[in-house]
């Protein structure tokens, strides 16, 4: 059972430049609130608590400060420092320790998953007791990113770094859970010719033992990264028309604290009445909570 996760939040920001050249593009505001909420969410809808995050020398002090040690929202964070942006699956090798010879999920810091009862196959993940699940999601751009591709019996076959051909559409988002040998093979992994490690090089460890399980994000759900201008502002557009219309907020982790249980009525109404009242956002949280007295109904997670 996987408790522990990963943020990794650290990386250059270079495509958004200037916009990241003196603040993270994990702190910059995804419509209504910091990038980084989006992708803690997605870690404690799949129940865990317990989470590192990872960020660059210059950056991490600015995450302590906005999301200090987690217990407001009943969970436990700590953080380290990634010198220089050296591959995705160096985060393993810096959370050696914080790991402890335990399976975990990781999930990038730039990355916003949204669709209804995403907690199910989040759990499924957490519960496979040995190898890796990676969440796939169909692309128009493949060249942008790690590509997996599936023979007829849905079996992943073959994976492609950013390929200039790709063979499908069928993307590797940036949320991966992998047992406790992740340690072990991301420090055996060789650079490649980019410099970087490559997680495309861990996940395929997994695909050829054939303990890789894909979950298929489908058409109900909504990926992106938000590493570009325009998927920032997209993301922004579609979080902003999400709470518009259906009145629920996206990446809220107090909400999610609350529903889980993690947190009583009285610590969320304390939070509701604090700083955050000014901006809708604390009013928000009291609403979640009176529709809570007049249904009866906690779980809308
Ligand atoms: P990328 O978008 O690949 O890289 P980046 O954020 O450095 O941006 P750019 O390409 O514009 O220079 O990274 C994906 C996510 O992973 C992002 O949230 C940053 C993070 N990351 C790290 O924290 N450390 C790393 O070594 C790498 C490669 C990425």
């Amino acid at each position: 059972m996987i408790t522990k996760g990963i943020i990794l939040a650290g990386g250059s920001g270079t495509r958004l430049y200037p916009a990241t050249l003196a603040i993270s593009k994990q702190l910059l505001p995804v419509y209504d609130k910091p990038m980084i909420y989006y992708p803690l969410t997605i870690l404690m809808l799949a129940g865990i608590r317990d989470v590192l995050i990872i960020s660059t020398p210059h950056d991490l002090p600015q995450f302590e400060t906005l999301l200090r040690d987690g217990s407001q929202w009943g969970i436990n964070l700590s953080y380290a420092v990634q010198e220089h942006p050296e591959g995705l699956p160096q985060a393993y090798t810096i959370a050696r320790e914080f790991l402890n010879g335990e399976p975990s999920a990781m999930i990038l810091g730039d990355n916003i998953i949204y669709g209804a009862r995403l907690s199910a196959p989040l759990l499924q993940a957490c519960e496979k007791p040995k190898g890796a699940t990676i969440f796939t999601y169909q692309t128009r751009e493949p060249e942008r990113f790690g590509i997996i591709n599936l023979d007829k019996k849905q079996v992943p076959v073959s994976i492609e770094e950013k390929p200039k051909n790709p063979k499908s559409n069928n993307a590797i988002t940036g949320l991966y859970f992998f047992d406790e040998r992740a340690s072990d093979i991301a420090a055996d992994l060789k650079p490649s010719a980019r410099g970087e490690t490559e997680i495309t090089d861990m996940i395929r460890f997994y695909m050829e033992e054939k303990t890789l399980g894909v979950a298929q994000l489908g058409r109900g759900y909504f990926w992106l990264d938000a590493g570009l201008h325009d998927s920032m502002l997209e993301s922004s557009k579609f979080v902003a028309m999400i709470e518009r219309h259906q009145r629920f907020k996206v990446g809220c982790p107090e909400e999610v604290a609350w529903r889980q249980e993690w947190i009583t009525d009285d610590e969320l109404l304390k939070i509701a009445h604090g700083p955050l009242v000014k901006s809708g956002y604390g009013q928000y949280l009291e609403e979640i909570i009176n529709d809570f007295i007049h249904s009866g109904k906690r779980n809308r997670v």
